[in-house]
């Protein structure tokens, strides 16, 4: 049965990122894709992100891809204008994709593209275990004329199962980051980490680091790191700090997934794609790294499809590419798109 994968474009360099993802997946194997509007192209066709018809074809999929949305067209402070991000969290939301998935694995290759000096990020090989689908993204919002809400909530079940992920994916030790010298929520979160810990993965290490404390540790010593458990916002904000160690944002790949078999609905498809946004500086000059895209390709074919030979595949063509010297502009190279494309394609074996 050939496996079908809805695919966002979105908006910016989506589109331009998309279309080598869907040739090198046609290399690697036989896929049926069906596309769809999302993000800013969805607003300007029908006036919103994330349409119902869309979402539906995304829970008919066995995963989506999807590479980036938004931009300073749809930019707007309005509380009621439509916004393109509306469309990622209402397709998180919906597809109950609790767990974000953001490895942090530095290529040798490109030790000296990283801001941070070689000594520092050797051997770094880190997962972020992000929790995507509560806290203060969701909760509720007010507005008036003078000031603003955001509620941050968080219940000890939606803790249980996001710390249950990282202490599977830990093969030593969870690093799990909070405020709990601030926030109610933290203190919960820190609760429930460390009884999930002691009842069921005593076998794993556990330290409780506060979010500026671990800010700090991520770039002195980020080798140290295994697995970075945390909440929502503070996983946003570490994973764009991480990304740097690998030399750009333009190299970081995300999976999103949601439980594995839900007791009463049928398994949801998870969604990938790129940690970096639609840049859209510049969209259309064909100069966009595509290897995020790429490797979050790699990570669909290995998470959501089961394919580990052809998910490895795609990672070493990446690998051999970049070390035979590949570079994109925002590796200080000048390499395009295209010739970025044509490099991992000849080091597919
Ligand atoms: C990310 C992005 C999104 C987020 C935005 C675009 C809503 O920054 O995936 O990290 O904040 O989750
Ligand atoms: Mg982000």
């Amino acid at each position: 049965m050939t496996h079908k994968i809805v695919t966002l474009p979105g908006d910016g360099i989506g589109p331009e990122i998309m279309t080598p993802a869907l040739e090198l997946l046609n290399t690697v194997g036989e896929f049926e894709f069906e596309e769809h509007l999302f993000g800013g192209a969805s607003i300007d066709a029908h006036g919103t992100a994330l349409t119902e018809e869309v979402l539906a074809a995304c829970r008919q999929s066995d995963a989506v891809l999807l590479a980036a949305v938004g931009g300073p067209k749809w930019d707007t402070t309005d509380p009621d204008a439509p916004r393109p991000e509306q469309g990622l969290l209402g397709l998180r939301k919906g597809l109950g994709l609790y767990a974000n998935l953001r490895p942090v694995k530095p290529l040798p290759a490109l030790y000296d593209a990283s801001p941070l000096r070689r000594e520092r990020i050797e051997g770094t090989d880190l997962l972020v275990v992000r929790e995507l689908t509560g806290g203060i993204y969701f909760g509720e919002k007010t507005r008036t004329a003078t000031s603003a809400t955001d509620v941050c909530t968080y219940s000890t079940e939606e803790i249980e199962r996001i710390a249950r992920t990282a202490f599977n994916a830990a093969r030593t030790k969870v690093s799990s980051v909070d405020k709990a010298n601030v926030l109610e929520t933290s203190r919960l979160w820190r609760e429930v980490v460390s009884q999930l810990h002691a009842r069921e993965f005593p076998h794993i290490e556990l330290e409780h680091v506060l979010v500026d404390n671990a800010a700090m540790q991520l770039i002195a010593t980020p080798a140290d790191f295994d697995v970075i458990l945390t909440e929502n916002m503070f996983g946003d904000i570490l994973s764009d700090e991480a990304a740097m160690i690998t030399g750009s944002i333009g190299m970081l790949p995300s999976a999103s997934l949601g439980d594995r078999n839900p007791p009463a609905a049928p398994t949801n498809p998870g969604l990938f794609e790129p940690v970096h946004g639609s840049a859209p500086d510049i969209a259309g000059q064909g100069q966009a790294n595509p290897l995020a895209m790429f490797l979050s390709a790699a990570l669909l074919l290995r998470h959501g499809l089961g394919l580990e030979s052809e998910a490895s595949a795609v990672e070493s063509a990446v690998q051999r590419a970049l070390s035979s010297g590949l570079r994109t502009p925002d590796l200080g190279g000048d390499a395009g798109t295209g010739q970025a494309t044509r490099a991992v394609l000849e080091n597919l074996e």
